[in-house]
């Protein structure tokens, strides 16, 4: 084979290498996980805390369980931890209107958890209105039931 022939195969097949990893790459760090979200019926800052997640590029599976207790007790949210809406994403639950840098660490760390939560409906929050006018304290639900400080935002 003539040299630039070689060279000439040799750049397509690092062409189609690079072209093949970049995207499987990006995925994995950039796009978010499937998530199941349960919420009430009725819930307005539930859906505007939706439309939110999916157009960070989420996708969900949209519940609306008549018991909203009892999906809190099965995901194991504590009392003092939740608030109106429960997301279910990636093993863990993510409780109310948390913020996606939360989540990302979150899925990135895998820390060995139940899930997170910002408990209440802060002002300001992703879904909610108002402005922001305190430090959003997001907790980590050990497995054990017991919280840490998770971030701080
Ligand atoms: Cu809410
Ligand atoms: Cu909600």
């Amino acid at each position: 084979m003539k040299a630039w022939v070689i060279v000439v195969l040799v750049i397509i097949a690092v062409g189609l290498v690079w072209g093949l990893k970049r995207p499987v790459t990006r995925d994995a760090v950039q796009a978010p996980a499937d998530a199941i979200l349960f919420k009430g019926a009725s819930c307005g800052c539930c859906g505007v805390y939706v439309d939110y997640l999916q157009r960070k590029g989420y996708t969900l599976d949209i519940r609306n369980p008549a018991d909203m207790d009892g999906v809190k007790a099965q995901y194991g949210v504590p009392s003092s931890m939740q608030s109106c809406h429960t997301t279910v994403i990636g093993g863990y639950f993510v409780e109310g209107h948390m913020p996606q840098e939360a989540i990302t660490k979150l899925l990135a760390e895998k820390p060995d958890i139940k899930g997170i939560a910002l408990p209440g409906m802060p002002m300001g929050a992703p879904g909610m209105p108002g402005a922001k006018n305190q430090p959003w304290i997001v907790y980590a639900v050990n497995n054990d039931g017991s919280t840490t400080e998770f971030m701080r935002i």
